[in-house]
């Protein structure tokens, strides 16, 4: 008998190969970010516990992680767990600050042997210990790798990370390391946790939600947004792609004329 699931399963991979190519003859978005959003409304949709939804969202991380990385784009910039996601039930807190580590635990020969630099932005104080040294441990393994940046926003939270920036730049005035004069754009930016990562071209959120929450308030300024009503763990290679072949036809005039 025929099987037929497996058939269709070719034709789409087929598919997939087939617009990573066509993408590929055009300029692809050199930095993508996401807000990976709608896991507890994935779960609830499915009686299920919202951690059911956070677990399956770790399984689209991989997935979307595999293809960015064909497509070649240089950084993936994914907001993992917000400043304010502590607000959360403390159960729901300590599963998501598991998961880099199960994640990590499963995945990281595989992003070792495809060339991806693990890395991470956030506040570490307040991150547990476990999950940090999960995380610093992938980026030390992955620190030689020169494809793909998996860039990890973790405890981040875009007005904390320009305050900071602020009083460092007060700071560094203050003690002669700097000139006021030569503070412009490019030095501020130097500031931020993305000091060494350039600005997203493309920014997607999951789950319907149109706001930005707190995410990369400064760099995202001339970014293009794609939003859809797709819950993240629904999230599926076609949504991405979906999302860089709109990308590619829009008109990028960074305030100028095209
Ligand atoms: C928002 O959905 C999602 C989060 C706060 C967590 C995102 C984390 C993952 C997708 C897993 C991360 C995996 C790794 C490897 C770090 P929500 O819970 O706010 O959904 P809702 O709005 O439907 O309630």
């Amino acid at each position: 008998m025929i099987n037929k699931k497996k058939l269709w399963r070719t034709a789409n991979d087929h598919n997939i190969e087939d617009r990573v190519k066509k993408i590929k003859e055009e300029p692809v978005p050199e930095h993508i970010a996401i807000i990976m959003d709608g896991n507890g409304r994935w779960a609830k949709k499915r009686a299920l516990p919202r951690i059911a939804g956070h677990h399956e969202g770790m399984k689209t991380v991989k997935k979307i992680t595999k293809l960015v990385n064909k497509l070649g784009v240089k950084v993936l910039t994914l907001y993992a767990f917000s400043t304010e996601n502590w607000k959360r039930p403390k159960h729901e807190v300590e599963f998501l600050m598991k998961l880099p580590e199960e994640f990590l635990g499963m995945f990281l020969p595989e992003l070792i042997e495809e060339n991806v630099r693990v890395q991470m932005m956030g506040e570490r104080s307040q991150i547990p210990k476990h999950t940090l040294n999960a995380v610093e441990k992938a980026m030390e393994q992955t620190s030689g790798n020169d494809g793909l940046i998996l860039n990890f926003a973790l405890n981040y939270g875009s007005r904390a990370e320009i305050l900071t920036a602020v009083k460092n730049i007060i700071s560094d005035v203050k003690n002669g390391i700097i000139l006021e004069e030569n503070l412009d754009e490019e030095l501020f930016s130097r500031y931020l946790m993305t000091e060494h990562l350039q600005d997203p071209d493309l920014l997607i959120r999951t789950s319907g939600e149109i706001r930005l929450s707190n995410f990369m308030l400064w760099q995202l300024a001339y970014t293009e947004f794609w939003f859809t009503d797709t819950n993240w763990p629904d999230f599926k290679e076609d949504h991405l792609l979906e999302a860089v072949e709109a990308f590619q036809r829009r008109s990028r005039r960074f305030g100028g004329l095209s």
